[in-house]
């Protein structure tokens, strides 16, 4: 092994010389076999590394994985300093995500996803495709260092089939200079995005076939991603309607500008946002709450229904072979989420049961040998559905998994407590146990056991934590909001009331009973219905259109809602969710707070997913929601992290209280307006603009003219934390390129 210092001469060396020679290229797949230095540590793959029914030079590795395998590749030693991961890829379209990791200390790379190189995987012939360590395709950020030593591909929920060929660890890559993208900005600022050394001063701009001259220009490199580059060139007169030509090099970049909507804002009318709307649940850290400007922060979700404090256990219920584990302490949660500036939401556990111990699970292959899957990582651990999937029968006994637990143990728990909880919801999604934790909850849960188990644990958490707040019942979605598990004669044993407006009704009476409101927040979880999940352009479309079921109350919804809503409420069709509650709650029991303790963009990894963020947490401000957590954590780099880091990234807040915005064409299908103010006198914006190709603009009166902060995300600059600080002359035309998510703040 050549030494640190024996490289570092060696570069200086050859730095004098005035060239580097670059280190051979590490081969780990050729033909036949691994690469010597390099072992198979892949699982519950069928891994040929001699295939020959598709290859380049004489064989490639054929791969086919089950559900959440891989091949897996660990180096006798670590790798040097390589520059990138290059490869060749056959299959169709094969979900796999890559990932480089250390065995040394468990590090691991973000998850690189096959989709994020954004090529056509083809299942006849190889796609060469190359991992920079300086960018990592998705986020864009760097590998870093770290002992890294093996390289793993892994299948989604579906497995994956494919062949690779060509594997090999390269020791320098070329990064062509390049101008990425050029857009117009705000009032007057021309955006570039660059890559390597490009010549700043080949940028010239043309309005209307007239040049505009630029009177000056910031180059900024976002820490997080610095491998690409955004310069803003300020004009020196307006951005404008008509044909708008950037040249960048031997680069051309054209739009149309188009007329002006008009619109004002109204700063002296508002009223405060609360800023636990901005919340997630399992932020990852303390500098993850900081980073993102998280002020509310949950601990909830499927698993947590067993969670057992008193040994640092749960069960993952039908999410994964209902199998036990070892859990973080929630204490501990509390503390550090609470020392980071991040108020909480804890869920109390409410069913019969909690996990015993951290490896046992309920359905073991002995005792039910027939069952339709077992958990690849454990043979023993079934599904717990028979081979035609229905659920297996006898149901198995809870002693298997599990532990009794009641309420007095929860006086016991929450009492111990050296970190209080802000909210405790009690348990999460009760009303479909008998799915998720079919194992200790088989029969279906109804009205009157749901009602029950929130009144007697919402009394134990507050005799244990007076001041704290409870929020229920975390109902899962539309369809449950209305009926149980039991289904509508359910309904109809309760006169045709529909149950969260019975439940709602039914602790206003528990609080005349209990001399003490048991209930301050309605907790509901709130999943768009609408199918997107081909993601393709209609798809895209239309989970940007739905963010106005939040609030729209003529919007249909565009899917099973829209057209066969069962329940009993008033226009049904048309979810408004927010102001539908507000009205429910103002009827039935005036005074409790509105949470939605899950919600999500219905894409993660996806542009339009971080555009429909930006869009709902200016809707939460708007319409006064209470809090919301976004399920799941929000990669913070990727389009999810990025809306919320627009409005509240390191400590540069969208404004504390929602300013009037008036339009002249308010058009939600394709645009979102959110104003923000301090004290009236601060203004913040953000604008998303929702349309895949065409920049929109505004005539926007009382956008004083000044210094403000810029930040942005997508259309042609990326998935990147994007800003600069600019000034706007006049706000006669205000641009927002498409697809972007644009943020101003007046900075003095
Ligand atoms: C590599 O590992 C996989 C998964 O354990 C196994 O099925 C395969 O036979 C191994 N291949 C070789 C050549 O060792
Ligand atoms: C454009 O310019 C870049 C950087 O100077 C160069 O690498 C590239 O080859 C050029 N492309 C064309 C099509 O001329
Ligand atoms: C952009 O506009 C210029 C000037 O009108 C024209 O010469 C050029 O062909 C256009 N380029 C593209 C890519 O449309
Ligand atoms: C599924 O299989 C089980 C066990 O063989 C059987 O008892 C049950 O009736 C079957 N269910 C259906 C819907 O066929
Ligand atoms: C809860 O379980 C404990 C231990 O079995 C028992 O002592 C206690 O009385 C139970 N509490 C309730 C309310 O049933
Ligand atoms: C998008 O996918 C859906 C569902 O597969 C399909 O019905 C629709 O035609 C597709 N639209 C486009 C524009 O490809």
């Amino acid at each position: 092994m050549r030494s640190n210092t024996f490289l570092k001469l060696v570069a200086l060396a050859t730095l004098a010389l005035g060239f580097v020679k670059a280190a051979d290229d590490l081969p780990i797949y050729t033909d036949g076999a691994l690469a010597s230095g390099w072992e198979n540590w892949s699982w519950s793959s069928t891994i040929d590394f001699a295939a020959t029914d598709l290859f380049v030079g004489t064989s490639s590795v054929s791969v086919t994985s089950s559900e959440w395998a891989a091949l897996s590749v660990k180096l006798e030693g670590t790798f040097p300093t390589y520059a990138g991961l290059r490869f060749d890829i056959a299959g169709a379209q094969p979900d796999l995500t890559i990932m480089i990791q250390s065995s040394t200390d468990n590090a691991q790379s973000p998850s690189i996803p096959l989709s994020a190189f954004g090529k056509t995987i083809s299942p006849t012939g190889f796609t060469s495709l190359l991992i920079d360590f300086k960018s990592l395709p998705g986020t864009g950020s760097p590998l870093g260092d770290g002992t890294w030593d093996r390289i793993t591909f892994q299948a989604g929920g579906s497995g994956a089939t494919y062949h690779l060929d060509n594997i090999v660890l390269v020791s320098s890559i070329v990064v062509a200079p390049q101008f990425l993208s050029a857009e117009p900005f705000a009032n007057n600022v021309i955006a570039v995005t660059t890559a390597g050394p490009v010549d700043l001063s080949a940028v010239k701009v043309t309005l209307k076939g007239a040049p505009i001259s630029i009177s000056g220009k910031t180059t900024y490199s976002p820490p997080d991603t610095p491998a690409k580059s955004i310069t803003y060139f300020n004009l020196a007169s307006s951005l404008g309607p008509g044909p708008l030509v950037i040249t960048a090099g031997n680069t051309t970049f054209n739009y149309t500008l188009p007329a002006v909507q008009y619109g004002s804002i109204v700063q002296s009318v508002n009223y405060p946002i609360n800023p636990h709307v901005y919340g997630v649940n399992f932020p990852k850290s303390a500098s993850y709450i900081q980073t993102l400007g998280v002020p509310m922060s949950r601990w909830g979700g499927n698993a947590v229904t067993a969670y057992n404090p008193f040994g640092g256990f749960t069960n993952a219920g039908n999410d994964w072979y209902f199998e036990n584990r070892a859990s973080d302490s929630a204490d501990d949660w509390l503390g550090w989420v609470k020392g980071a500036g991040s108020a909480s939401m804890l869920t109390v556990p409410a069913l019969d049961w909690v996990s015993k111990d951290a490896s046992s699970y309920s359905y073991p292959r002995t005792q039910y040998p027939d069952q339709k899957a077992f958990d690849p990582y454990n043979s023993d651990a079934g599904n717990g559905l028979f081979p035609n999937g229905s659920y297996l029968s006898p149901s198995p006994d809870p002693n298997n998994a599990y532990t009794p637990w009641n309420t007095t143990l929860v006086k016991k728990w929450l009492t111990g407590l050296k970190n209080k909880p802000t909210i405790v919801t009690i348990d999460n999604e009760m009303e479909i146990a008998s799915n998720t934790h079919q194992d200790m909850h088989p029969s279906p849960m109804g009205y009157d056991e749901e009602l029950s188990r929130v009144i007697n644990f919402a009394t134990a958490a507050k005799e244990a934590l007076p001041n704290v707040l409870v929020g229920a019942p975390s109902t899962c979605s539309w369809w449950f909001y209305w009926t149980s598990s039991i289904g509508y004669t359910d309904n109809a044993a309760h006169y045709n009331i529909d149950f969260l407006p019975w439940f709602l009704g039914e602790m206003k009476k528990q609080e005349a009973k209990s001399k003490k409101r048991l209930l301050d927040y309605l907790d509901i979880h709130y999943y768009f219905q609408a199918d997107t999940s081909s993601n393709n352009a209609t798809a895209k479309a239309t989970r940007l259109r739905a963010t106005r079921s939040l609030w729209d109350t003529s919007y249909v919804d565009e899917s099973w809602v829209g057209s066969d809503p069962q329940n009993h409420q008033w226009n049904p069709t048309a979810v408004s969710l927010i102001p539908r509650f507000r009205t429910l709650i103002d009827q039935l029991y005036p005074g409790t707070k509105l949470s939605i303790g899950e919600w999500s963009s219905t894409n993660d990894n996806d542009l339009t997913g971080g555009l429909v963020t930006a869009d709902v947490l200016g809707i939460f401000g708007k319409y006064k929601l209470d809090a919301a957590t976004y399920w799941a954590t929000p990669n913070e780099l990727g389009p999810v992290g990025l809306a919320y880091w627009l409005y509240r990234g390191a400590g540069n807040f969208f404004g504390r209280s929602s300013a009037q915005v008036n339009l002249a064409t308010p058009n939600p299908d394709t645009q979102g307006v959110y104003a923000g103010t301090e004290g009236g006198n601060t203004l913040s914006l953000v604008i998303i603009n929702k349309n895949p190709n065409s920049p929109i603009a505004f005539d926007m009166s009382n956008v004083p003219a000044g210094n403000y902060l810029l930040r942005h995300f997508g259309g042609g600059a990326g998935l990147v934390k994007w800003q600069t600080t600019i000034s706007i002359k006049n706000s006669q035309y205000l641009v927002i390129p498409a697809y972007t998510a644009l943020f101003l703040k007046q900075t003095p």
